[in-house]
């Protein structure tokens, strides 16, 4: 039994009979190196690693784990590399979201399994930072957050380049014969300058510094360029942080609030970040029993002021944030909005590391009489399309587009989509609602980023640039355009966009916040499903997939598997040696 309050000393500490010869082997197999006072009461912290070549954004983490190692013994812990599931938001297929839980549940065993009293978890790339976090909210063991950082811009015959961003950008020009193929293969190697995760304010560097809004980051850490020699020092601190966390029992249960979660929001907000944190973060409250809604995300972000000046939807990119005074500079501006009691890992309130942050450069971050829009939260609609909700980011939207009125051109797939979009007789023109189905938790299965649809060609020779478009998947947090996502329920699971035809009148209004069908109600309810939507739907018979369609619930939640839901806490169910 633990003899200092270490539970890694249910493992180590035997003194007699059966424990005492299950302390011997728990030692006797970790030696291999570690002093005779490794098992004596020093805090043994993992690092959970999401390091692989197979995650680009994330494959310096070993050094960036080096230093924590550095960090944890400087304070008398032990060190210890836990990979962990990493997920490479460009190369997973059929789409990351589909193991964001697995990452989380086996990170969440791993740790619960292993005689480990804390952890430090380095993450970066899009799923990685929200799966940590879901875990250690579920295991319930001091931990702290090393976001890996961005990459430097990179830059293409004199302009910048946003990672993800500009290749939207970019091969929406090749498809209207502004750019030539040759010119967008000569983009391709400027575009990933450095080591780091996308550049843009996409899903990473939104996780990354809303990590450090929810208190789980060390303050002032979130958003360094991943080749900036401060992220060493940051990883460094943090490892000593993690042995000080578990000294002072500071867990993810008792740190984290729904001020923590407010200060969350109000950040999403203020820079403008990827409608991709409203999921996470609804699953990340949700294994801490905090009861964070989507309404939540509209009413407290509400008259929340943009404040970066930030792509996918801005001009500038992520080296530039962090050379402009970084997240405290901008959460300065809307201090009043914050919780001024919400804790972080140190265990001091994120309001008074506030106090000398400094906007350097008011191109990047403005300040709060002068924000490039007033009211940048995340509207949140429903109507007779989307009773359980759906969201949209009017700061990556167009203006003119945010109340609108137009027929329905539906797609029951998005490979029905890639068979049509190209066909010159598709009968859109600027005004048509591009409708997705299929895309949600349950029906692609894994929700993934594809509710940003490409313009039909016919319309992008005419000009048109952007139109309005509705699914219930996700959206790329690199993309932009007036979007309507993560519409619930969706098709696959009942939602009444199941229901909808081409030619259906679409009524968008994002200032009444409301999404609707111009169908009177006895016909909505009269129709039956599209057939060809539903034979998509066919449940995988084993494995992952099949678990996931079976216990996914929908994006107004988290899209969390409902057994995952909460936490266990670290005690383990049985000990058989
Ligand atoms: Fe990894 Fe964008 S692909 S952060």
């Amino acid at each position: 039994m633990p003899t200092n309050g270490l539970r890694s000393q249910s493992w180590y500490a035997g003194s007699s009979g059966d424990e005492e010869r299950s302390g011997y082997i728990h030692r006797a197999w970790m030696r291999r190196g570690l002093p005779d006072d490794a098992f004596t009461g020093r805090p043994q912290i993992a690092i959970a690693n999401t390091a692989s070549d197979l995650t680009p954004c994330n494959s310096h983490l070993d050094e960036v784990a080096a230093a924590v190692r550095d960090g944890v013994h400087e304070a008398g812990g032990i060190a210890l590399n836990l990979p962990v599931v990493s997920l490479g938001e460009t190369l997973l297929k059929p789409t990351a979201m589909l193991w964001r839980n697995m990452a989380a549940m086996s990170t969440e065993e791993m740790l619960r399994g292993n005689p480990v009293d804390g952890a430090v978890l380095l993450g970066g790339c899009d799923k990685t930072i929200p799966s940590l976090l879901m875990a250690a909210a579920s295991v319930d063991l001091p931990s702290v957050v090393v976001p890996g950082g961005p990459m430097l811009t990179g830059t293409f015959r004199g302009r910048p380049l946003g990672c993800g961003t500009d290749v939207w950008r970019l091969s929406e020009e090749v498809r209207s014969g502004e750019l030539s193929a040759e010119d967008f293969t000569a983009s391709e190697s400027a575009m990933i300058r450095s080591r780091g995760h996308c550049n843009t304010m996409g899903t990473a560097s939104t996780m990354g510094l809303l990590a450090e809004a929810l208190g789980t980051v060390l303050p002032g850490t979130a958003g360094i360029p991943a080749p900036d020699s401060r992220l060493l020092r940051a990883a460094r601190e943090s490892g000593r942080l993690a042995v000080e966390m578990v000294r002072a029992d500071r867990r993810p249960s008792t740190l984290l609030t729904e001020g923590s979660f407010r200060n969350a929001i109000v950040a999403l907000a203020a820079l403008g970040g990827s409608t991709n944190a409203v999921v996470h973060l609804l699953a990340i409250a949700g294994r801490l029993g905090i009861p964070l809604s989507l309404d939540d995300f509209d009413r407290i972000g509400s008259g929340v002021p943009l404040l970066t000046d930030l792509q996918p939807a801005g001009r500038y990119l992520m080296e530039d944030l962090h050379r402009a005074g970084g997240l405290h500079a901008v959460l300065r501006e809307v201090r009043d909005l914050l919780d001024p009691e919400a804790l972080t890992v140190t265990g001091r309130p994120l309001a008074g590391y506030l106090d000398d942050a400094r906007i350097w450069d008011t191109e990047v971050i403005r300040e709060r009489e002068r924000p490039l829009q007033p009211d940048a939260g995340i509207a949140v609609l429903r109507g007779n399309l989307a009773p359980d909700g759906a969201v949209i980011k009017p700061a990556a939207a167009t203006p003119e587009l945010l109340s609108h009125r137009g027929r329905a051109m539906v797609f029951d797939s998005i490979e029905d989509f890639r068979a049509r979009v190209d066909d010159p007789d598709l009968d859109v023109d600027a005004d048509t609602v591009l409708v997705l189905r299929g895309c949600g938790p349950k029906g692609y299965p894994g929700m993934p980023e594809v509710s940003n649809l490409p313009l039909p060609p016919k319309l992008l020779r005419q000009g048109v640039r952007d139109m309005v478009r509705i699914c219930d998947g996700r959206m790329s947090g690199t993309a932009y355009g007036t979007v309507v996502l993560h519409v619930a329920p969706e098709a696959a699971a009942g939602g009444p966009l199941a229901l909808i035809r081409t030619g259906d009148w679409i009524e968008l209004d994002v200032a009444a916040r409301t999404l609707n069908v111009d169908l009177p109600a006895e016909e909505l309810a009269a129709r039956k499903p599209s057939t060809e939507a539903a034979a998509g739907y066919a449940a995988p018979v084993r494995g992952w997939e099949r678990l996931y369609v079976d216990h996914v619930r929908q994006a107004d939640t988290g899209a969390d598997l409902d057994f995952l839901v909460g936490r266990s806490g670290s005690a383990v169910s049985r000990d058989s040696h």
